[in-house]
């Protein structure tokens, strides 16, 4: 089927790049000139595993193309999806962009086909979505045609797997009288065979946003578990796992640490509690869940000042900062928040992500950070180590050389990702959430271990293993 994807972000070049997989002869639409260069070079803007080999490999076969010509594109295309961004950087609905889409590229799309929107928006706008692309259509001369609702619900790092493989495709109607459009889409997802449910457009859109808002909520959740843990000295993943067989309950997206963030949950809740109250109703259960999540990253903060005995004057080394491992995604991450709050306290913040455009971008958005280019330069030094995001080269981080190269030894686990008793071993103290507080015998309270490792110039690495 001869598809078009209007705007080719992390949703529209997934959405893209797996049509092209299923067969389909797709057009991906984008009018920003850097990423589109990119794009027709066969590379993908952003790190999302298994996506470039995608896009090179349906560029070179031809049945994947890019173009910053969206009429013509559509004029061709039986489903046009359209995947532009629909929240402003200062967290609030922007419609703007996809009006204006919509307006440029409806009144070319042919009378049997259909548009398809992919991008989450405000339940108003679903609301006036037919009305809205009727009257395009009728301004232009042109018969009405079908108007649907396609919610995606990938994860970025996962993405191209979520959507080749998806647990459900929920379509929604806004307006398809013949039922043309939702045929369309059935054939479009013919190699899916997960169950595809065909709702309103109002139930679809909230559908997407009631799954985002229960996975935060989730979140949120295992946070005050886990600080409930802590006031026992029990063990959170224990508790989880002790609650998990349940199948009501399950042990997904209850992992305890410093909280969501990413494109979607923190921008979906935060909107959800504004949006209902400014129609007169209060949501105090997401309200919580938006308070909680903000909570865990200024306990983190404190957590580590608490255990420098005051971060002022102190160095701490940041592992991670993009939102989750495997993407180079910062938005709304943690590690923002956490930074600027730790260096509001006067301590050195020096930050290590594998990922280069992560850390390019985050010593932009957070003034006085410092950024290091491999781990151990970020470690070697450190009065703390804070690890805020999970990849696989920290958490197998050789616990016993690295003790050597911090001037305190201190570990503080936004992510409950270590393994408490390699770092007891190794001589530090060790922070977590509902894990309670691991201290080496040698320690003397009130005093974290301190080795004899001299302090290093900001991300030098001035001390040898063994030195
Ligand atoms: C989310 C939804 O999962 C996805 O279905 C939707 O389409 C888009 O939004 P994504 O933003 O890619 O996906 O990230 P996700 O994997 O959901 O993680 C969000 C945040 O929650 C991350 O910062 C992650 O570290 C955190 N998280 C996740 C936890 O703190 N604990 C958990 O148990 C799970």
């Amino acid at each position: 089927m001869k598809v078009t994807v209007v705007g080719q972000g992390y949703v529209g070049l997934v959405t893209a790049a797996g049509a092209a997989e299923w067969g389909h002869d797709v057009t991906g639409v984008e009018v920003n000139p850097d990423r589109l260069a990119a794009l027709q070079a066969g590379f993908s803007p952003f790190h999302e595993p298994g996506l470039g080999d995608l896009i090179a490999e349906h560029l070179e076969a031809g049945t994947l193309t890019f173009t910053d010509h969206g009429r013509e594109a559509v004029a061709t295309s039986k489903l046009t999806f359209v995947a532009v961004g629909t929240i402003d950087p200062s967290q609030r609905w922007d419609t703007l962009t996809i009006r204006s889409v919509l307006a440029e590229v409806v009144p070319h799309i042919p009378d049997d086909g259909a548009v398809v929107i992919r991008s989450t928006c405000p339940p108003e706008f679903v609301a006036q979505l037919s009305s809205f692309v009727g009257t395009i259509r009728e301004e232009a001369g042109r018969h009405p045609i079908a108007v649907l609702l396609n919610p995606e619900f990938t994860k970025e790092s996962t993405a191209v797997r979520d959507f080749l493989h998806p647990d459900r495709v929920v379509l929604g109607v806004a307006h398809d009288p013949r039922g043309r459009g939702v045929a369309l889409l059935r054939d479009f997802y013919g190699r899916v065979t997960a169950p595809v449910l065909v709702l309103d457009a109002i139930d679809a859109s909230l559908s997407k946003l009631g799954a985002n808002l229960f996975l935060a909520t989730k979140i949120s959740f295992a946070n005050e578990l886990a600080a409930i843990c802590d006031l026992y000295g029990s063990q959170i993943e224990r508790v989880v796992e002790g609650m998990s067989y349940d199948p009501r309950i399950g042990a997904s997206f209850l992992r305890a640490g410093i909280g969501f963030g990413g494109s979607c949950l923190p921008d979906q809740v935060a909107l959800t509690v504004r949006d209902a109250s400014s129609r007169g109703h209060e949501t105090p259960l997401l309200a919580a869940v938006d308070m909680i999540n903000a909570r865990q990253r200024s306990a983190f903060a404190d957590r580590i000042d608490t255990l420098l005995g005051g971060a002022a004057g102190q160095r701490v080394a940041m592992l991670g900062l993009t939102f989750k491992p495997h993407t180079d995604d910062l938005r709304a991450a943690p590690s923002l928040d956490i930074a600027r709050a730790l260096i509001a306290m006067g301590a050195t913040v020096v930050a290590f992500d594998p990922m280069e455009v992560a850390r390019r971008r985050a010593q932009i958005e957070v003034e006085g950070l410092v950024v290091a280019d491999d781990a151990i330069s970020a470690i070697t030094g450190a009065d703390a180590i804070a690890l805020v995001t999970e990849w696989p080269e920290f958490v197998s981080l050789p616990w016993r050389t690295v003790a050597r190269l911090v001037s305190r030894r201190i570990v503080v686990d936004g992510r409950n990702a270590l393994d408490a008793d390699a770092l007891l071993d190794a001589g530090f103290i060790y922070s977590s959430f509902g894990r309670g507080q691991r201290v080496p015998a040698e320690f003397e309270p009130g005093q974290a271990a301190r080795t004899r490792t001299r302090r290093a110039s900001p991300v030098g690495l001035e001390l040898a293993v063994g030195e």
